[in-house]
């Protein structure tokens, strides 16, 4: 099975903005919800994004006037959030995202993991590695802000079948296939070619987190947590350092 980072080469990266319903609707849809976040940060705060993809959250925190450092493993995604960032203070690097506190070179006021990011870890013990490097990273009273999947509860029969976009050149479908700590993402993309339709499938495996389980780890680690129903079906955790 291809790696993640070999998953979104291969399928995801190249039609992502598409997927998110065009950059523009992703990037407001971002901003409606850092909006409603209202994290009150100082102008010139440091926030770090990680799994940043092509900025739908750090482009909007950036233009409010955070200093961002945007993490993501993938070539194709960071060129496109360069391109839509423009002038904007956003440091653009290319790693893996357990690495974050090798670019930080000062305390952040926030860290960010949105959008299903922290399910793409490939251990359920790099969760808790994730949050114990974060709450060292973050200055006291910092937040950490994650959106994902809660995969515990599995989905079954015809509702493992997910049409997650169509339009007259492209259809993605998604399906699932659960395992006892993981599920199996299997990703089928048809693309319009002149005449005829090209296919594309590609599977990566996620993890299958549960909202009390990553609550428990914040707390663990020192931060006051609440969760709250995301975007798209995720759920969103709201995590302020002690
Ligand atoms: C589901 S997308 C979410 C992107 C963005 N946060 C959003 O909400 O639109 C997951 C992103 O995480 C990146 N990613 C996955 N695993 C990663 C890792 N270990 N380190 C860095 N980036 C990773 C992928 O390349 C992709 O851009």
């Amino acid at each position: 099975m291809p790696s993640v980072a070999e998953h979104y080469e291969r399928v995801l990266s190249p039609v992502y903005a598409w997927m998110s319903g065009g950059a523009e609707a992703a990037l407001a849809a971002g901003r409606a919800e850092i909006d409603a976040l209202n994290l009150a940060l100082p102008a010139g705060a440091l926030v770090v994004d990680l799994g940043a993809g092509f900025g739908m959250h750090c482009i909007p925190l950036a233009r409010a006037g955070a200093r961002v450092v945007a993490v993501d493993t993938s070539a194709q995604l960071l060129a496109e959030l360069k391109r839509l960032a423009g002038d904007l203070p956003i440091t653009i690097v290319q790693d893996d995202l357990l690495s974050f506190r090798a670019h930080l070179t000062e305390k952040a006021a926030a860290v960010l993991c949105m959008g299903d990011t922290l399910t793409h870890l490939p251990e359920h013990t790099n969760v808790d590695f994730l949050v114990q490097e974060v709450a060292e990273a973050l200055a006291p009273g910092g937040h950490f802000v994650l959106s994902f999947r809660d995969y515990s509860e599995p989905l079954l029969e015809d509702q493992r079948f997910i049409p997650v976009r169509s339009d007259e050149r492209r259809i993605l479908t998604c399906f699932l296939e659960y395992e006892e700590d993981t599920v199996v993402v299997h990703d089928i993309l048809h693309e319009r070619a002149g005449d005829a339709w090209e296919t594309k499938v590609s599977s990566y495996r996620k993890l299958r987190l549960s909202t009390d389980r990553v609550t428990s780890s914040l707390e663990s680690f020192g931060f006051d947590a609440r969760s709250e129903p995301g975007p798209r079906g995720m759920v969103r955790i709201v995590a302020k350092l002690r």
